[in-house]
């Protein structure tokens, strides 16, 4: 099983056999884990996601960086770029929308959008991961364009279940700095 749709059935079947409790450990599990990256304490801003699809939630994680009153930032697809997120400051609680995935975003207000180059730390959802760093996403290409000339930590979220012997590797896939698991982080480069 090596072409890559085959591979993303494969990973989304996994992370959804997780049951709710398994999921709600699990999130809170990877958020000790995260927060206790030497690559935090100087972070300021911080972009995050909203669960979806048996993905690892971030919530504990992002309930715990807005708590220490890090900026946090949330995705929302590019009104007129094809392929392209903005990422937007997000307060909790906030009116969020539907986009055209489904997936709760914020509402878009350009005077929250903070360009990509002010983030210190993009944690990104993923579809499955490697031990080399490489990341597979739902197939849309959407954190690879956006974030294809950041310079910024890049670090994956996911359940340990998500992980995949050698994915294969396409030229425009942004690579991870480091992955966090409920069990533990992975570094690859920084
Ligand atoms: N930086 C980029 N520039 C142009 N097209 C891109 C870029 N990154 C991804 N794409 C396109 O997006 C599509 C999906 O990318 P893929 O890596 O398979 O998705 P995902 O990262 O979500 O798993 C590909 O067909 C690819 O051509
Ligand atoms: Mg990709």
């Amino acid at each position: 099983m090596t072409d890559r749709n085959g591979i993303r059935r494969w990973a989304r079947q996994q992370r959804s056999a997780l049951s709710p409790t398994e999921q709600d450990q699990a999130a809170k599990a990877a958020a000790q884990q995260a927060l206790g990256l030497t690559e935090l304490a100087g972070a300021t801003t911080l972009a995050l996601y909203l669960a979806n699809d048996g993905e690892l939630d971030p919530q504990p994680l992002l309930d715990a960086l807005a708590g220490a009153g890090k900026t946090v930032l949330l995705p929302v697809l590019h009104p007129f770029v094809p392929g392209h997120l903005l990422f937007m400051r997000y307060q909790r609680g906030e009116a969020m929308t539907l986009n055209r995935f489904g997936i709760p975003e914020p509402q878009l207000d350009v005077r929250k959008v903070v360009p990509v180059s002010d983030i210190d730390v993009v944690f990104t959802p993923l579809v499955a991961f490697d031990d080399a760093g490489h990341r597979l996403g739902m197939g849309g290409g959407f954190y690879d364009r956006s974030l294809a000339s950041y310079q910024g930590l890049v670090v994956g979220l996911a359940h340990d279940c998500q992980q995949h012997p050698a994915l294969p590797v396409a030229s425009w896939d942004k690579p991870l700095s480091l992955i966090v698991t409920p069990k533990g982080i992975k570094r690859f480069r920084s």
